[in-house]
């Protein structure tokens, strides 16, 4: 039976891949000072109706559960974060810094790039409004795809503003002449253009009264205007967006990661502020990440009681894992992380059968040394054993275990040269060894 489309089987290396992404993120977080939290993978349905919004809740797996309740498999982690941190919020130190690495579902047409299962990295931050934390987000996301070996030639952060929207219309009508509902739908049609026909977009803007063209001059007109070192954005809505490029990543020397691209307006209803995605360079990939300011998120989950400036964005581990596969430097960094890690220490070759009690022996007390130990579980030939010792283990040493006994025979596999040691010698011996003493 094979599995259901969308889905994966992770066989020990993709599992061993999987385990090098997710190994990163954790790494470069507590760089970072963000520590790890989770949440539930089955939500009720109505966390994501009033909060993701948009395209996601046509993707919801969704069901109703034995008690009659309307459940939702997790398909993102931000209502979660802010229904956890709306309900202990005094608890908290701010600003808060929390990660997670969990999996999530979404009903989505599977493509490269898109599966209906997959990791998503989450780094939010709570509880600060300075532009200061954007910066610390995008340099975090950035770190961590140097850390996989990518460049600026690699990736680019596209980096934007929803605050320009809502003064497009109001340029175009007047302050009272559209609703908060009609941001919201030229949001969704903004976020769509790109991948979808010119036509279409301008059938669904006409509802606006607006074109494609009035859309693009706009974002142009901005996108000119940020790039200004100057003050060109002092007193209006983006003087914040600028302090972030020009006070917080221009001085990190992050500059050539960031494209400001006013056409990036991201899918989901919650964000507010400045928002962010980032795109292999070569564009043949669908986003690598997504993320921005949802200020308004944690007091609509706890009806105005907790009120705080929130951002944050999420990473997926499947365009990840297509854009390293297709960047040589970035695979071969893996490969050296997997290899390193998938090595045994040491394999236990028992060369003699009647010696097998010593060799568990001795297998027993490799291990309580914290070395990584393997051995054949049956018996089998000499030359088949040290064969799985290289071939399948990758074992460092094979310690033989035969006729020399008090003496084991040491083989240090790479080399292929051959010590002989007295077992109560050989943990100690071995350390000293690996630490090249
Ligand atoms: P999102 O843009 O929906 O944002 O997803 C972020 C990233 O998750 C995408 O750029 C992509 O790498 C990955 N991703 C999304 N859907 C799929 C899929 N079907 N298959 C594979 N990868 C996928 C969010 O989810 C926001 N909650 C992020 C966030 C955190 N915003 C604030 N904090």
């Amino acid at each position: 039976m094979k599995n259901l489309p969308g889905f994966r089987d992770f066989y020990p290396e993709e599992c061993a891949r999987r385990n090098y992404i997710v190994s990163t993120w954790r790494e470069v977080s507590r760089r970072y000072g963000f520590v790890e939290y989770d949440g539930p993978v089955l939500e009720p349905i109505e966390l994501y109706e009033k909060k993701s919004g948009g395209e996601l809740l046509g993707q919801l797996f969704d069901f109703v559960d034995k008690g009659g309740r309307h459940v939702a498999m997790r398909p993102e982690m931000t209502p979660t974060l802010a229904r956890m941190v709306a309900a202990r919020e005094k608890d908290f130190k701010k600003p808060l810094k929390w990660f997670c690495c969990p999996q999530f579902f979404r009903y989505e047409k599977q493509q490269r790039g898109r599966l209906r299962e997959f990791f998503q990295y989450n780094a939010d931050i709570v509880g600060e409004s300075s532009p200061a934390a954007d910066a610390e987000l995008i340099a975090l996301a950035i770190d961590i795809l140097r850390e996989l070996g990518f460049t600026d030639q690699d990736f680019v952060v596209r980096l934007s503003s929803r605050e320009i929207w809502a003064s497009f219309l109001k340029e175009r009508r007047g302050s009272n002449g559209f609703s908060p509902a009609e941001v919201d739908q030229l949001l969704a049609m903004v976020d769509k253009a790109e991948r979808q026909e010119e036509s279409v977009t301008n059938k669904q803007l006409g509802l606006l009264r607006v074109t494609y063209t009035d859309v693009q001059s706009w974002a142009a007109f901005w996108n000119q205007r940020i790039l200004d070192a100057g003050s060109a954005a002092e007193g209006t809505s983006l003087a914040g967006f600028h302090e972030l490029l020009h006070s917080h990543l221009g001085p990190r020397g992050l500059l050539d990661y960031v494209d400001v691209d006013f056409s990036v307006v991201r899918g989901l209803a919650y964000y507010t502020g400045a928002v962010f995605e980032i795109f292999d360079r070569s564009k043949r990939e669908r986003a690598l990440a997504g993320g921005g300011r949802y200020d308004e998120l944690l007091s609509v989950m706890s009806d105005g009681k907790a009120s705080m400036p929130a951002l944050g964005f999420g990473m997926g581990d499947v365009v990840l894992a297509n854009l390293i596969n297709d960047t040589p430097r970035a695979k071969a960094r893996m490969e050296a992380w997997i290899a390193r890690r998938h090595a045994a220490d040491i394999f236990v070759v028992i060369a003699n059968e009647t010696r097998r009690p010593e060799a568990l022996a001795i297998a027993q007390q490799l291990r309580d040394t914290g070395l990584r130990v393997d051995f054949p579980l049956t018996a089998a030939s000499f030359k088949k054993q040290l064969q799985t010792a290289v071939e399948h283990v990758g074992a460092e040493f094979a310690v033989v275990v035969g006729d020399e006994w008090p003496e084991v025979k040491v083989k240090t596999l790479a080399t292929r040269q051959e010590d002989r040691i007295v077992q109560t010698e050989l943990a100690h011996w071995l350390r000293n060894r690996q630490k090249g003493i």
